[in-house]
């Protein structure tokens, strides 16, 4: 199932990198309006990932990856890519972005601006 997420006032979609570039079982780190964002390709699913662990801002670009489960190297949190968190959830909750591979190129959808 495709998500079909058309681009408004608040969002853009920016080309990150050739979907080659991240075959399934690979991540990629990427930067993008000075955000760093981490893309993960599980099994075909791509996931997409604010590289700042919530819970003390770690990096999780080299967090270690169980099936879709994220440990953060800093404190050993475990984050799962493939659920998204409940709002009012006691957990603490990744920042995703929406990813999709179109026309051969992986597209992110972040933010339009957040220069002040
Ligand atoms: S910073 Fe990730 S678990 Fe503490």
């Amino acid at each position: 199932m495709t998500s079909q997420h058309q681009p408004d006032d608040m969002t853009k979609q920016v080309q990150v990198a050739p979907a080659g570039e991240l075959p399934p079982g690979q991540r990629k780190l990427v930067f993008v309006d000075g955000r760093s964002i981490v893309l993960f390709n599980i099994d075909g699913a791509l996931h997409a990932i604010d590289n700042s662990c919530p819970h003390n801002g770690a990096s999780l670009a080299n967090g270690r990856l169980e099936g879709s489960i994220l440990q953060c190297p800093a404190h050993g949190l475990r984050f799962d890519l493939a659920k998204s968190c409940e709002p009012g959830s006691a957990s603490l909750c990744l920042r995703r972005f929406q990813l999709r591979e179109e026309e051969g190129s992986l597209m992110l959808l972040v933010e339009s601006s957040t220069a002040p």
